[in-house]
């Protein structure tokens, strides 16, 4: 890298320097892992509180051969993003969201869990450590992963004697390869995501290596990811691999409830509101997957994806195609969402957290 400061252009105005950002070509970042500067680190036993964690340079950690991550999945994570503002400022979208279900999902997973304030001031302190790797203002954000995991040995099958709490961040651009174009996707038969009574419901790193098949599957045939059906029935629609799904018909948006076999997406529960304040009558049922025959739109939410566009759903050989672009719901959505996440609008809704 020059060591001569690096002096250039944003967007006709700003003039950026190199301590100010990393260097990056910021018209090409997608979602792919850019190492960062620092990680945040926690730990704690089994019957201890968590407390007094730390920022480390990012790098490898070190691991028992038998710590209960590796050997029986105890692990959760999150996903969360920073976004750059014009001013300068940087800002989160509903942390204590994230605080929460990862809460959730560590009583399921028996595991202790840190409080909500440790995991915004833990967040916080991870990105202003790395905030050179925050991108400018309309090129993408900073993607941040807290892991829970049972780090500890444990050769029996129970919750392993120690966890470590731990966030690391990369910048993202667009999550699907297809950028902002519409997803062509595929409703999976053989493989089901998730089960009543089983950990659908929380962000366990368990539901998503048992999609890589389907997916795998899917994008060899040319399509953008799978779409699922609900395992008892085979009949309902429950979520995309890595996002929630939405069906709009008229004024009515419908989106799969989430009775404990769909994750309770933090996008997926602001987009409700934001559809409700526009007027849209939103509903959360089953939604058999016949409705996509007639549907006028479909399109996905995540923290990763964000609102993503969908072209068409092939089941059982048949193609559904849908409205998407300019003037669709979705793109309507999209542009709320991310006009507050990105500080461009007043957040008239508090979700913003300014760092
Ligand atoms: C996210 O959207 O943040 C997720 O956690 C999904 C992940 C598969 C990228």
């Amino acid at each position: 890298r020059s060591q001569e400061v690096l002096a250039y252009r944003s967007g006709g105005n700003a003039i950026r320097t190199e301590e100010d950002y990393a260097d990056v070509n910021w018209d090409e970042i997608g979602f792919g892992l850019m190492p960062t500067d620092y990680m945040y680190v926690m730990k704690c036993s089994q019957d201890e509180k968590f407390s007094c964690g730390e920022l480390n340079r990012y790098g490898n950690i070190e691991l028992s051969p038998s710590s209960g991550v590796l050997n029986y999945g105890q692990g959760l994570f999150e996903g969360m993003k920073a976004y750059r503002k014009v001013d300068g400022g940087l800002l989160l979208f509903r942390p204590e969201e994230n605080a929460q279900r990862l809460k959730f999902g560590a009583e399921r997973m028996c595991m202790p869990s840190p409080s909500t304030e440790q995991f915004i001031n833990a967040v916080k302190q991870t990105v202003v450590a790395n905030k050179r790797w925050v991108p400018p203002p309309g090129k993408g954000s900073l993607y941040i992963r807290p892991l829970l995991i049972g780090t500890g040995a444990i050769l029996g099958l129970a919750p392993a004697p120690n966890y470590t709490f731990l966030i690391y961040a990369s910048p993202v651009g667009n999550y699907f390869k297809e950028g902002l174009a519409p997803l062509n996707l595929v409703i999976e038969d053989e493989f089901h995501r998730a089960i009543p009574g089983g950990t659908g419901g929380i962000k366990t790193i368990a539901n998503y290596a048992p999609v890589l098949k389907a997916q795998t599957r899917a994008k060899s045939n040319g399509f953008s990811d799978v779409l699922y059906l609900d395992s008892v029935k085979k009949k309902y629609l429950e979520e995309v691999s890595s996002c929630n799904v939405f069906v709009v018909k008229g004024n009515v948006i419908s989106t799969p409830s989430t009775e404990g076999t769909i994750l309770s997406g933090i996008t997926r529960k602001s987009i409700i509101d934001l559809a409700r304040n526009y007027g849209y009558q939103v509903e959360e049922r089953p939604i058999p997957v016949t409705e996509l025959t007639h549907a006028d739109e479909v399109f996905c939410t995540g923290t990763a994806v964000i609102v993503a566009p969908v072209g068409s759903i092939t089941y059982q050989g048949k193609r559904f195609e849908y409205k998407t672009g300019l003037g669709a719901v979705s793109q309507k959505l999209y542009s709320t969402l991310t006009a507050i996440q990105t500080g461009l609008i007043k957040d008239k809704m508090g979700w913003t957290v300014e760092i």
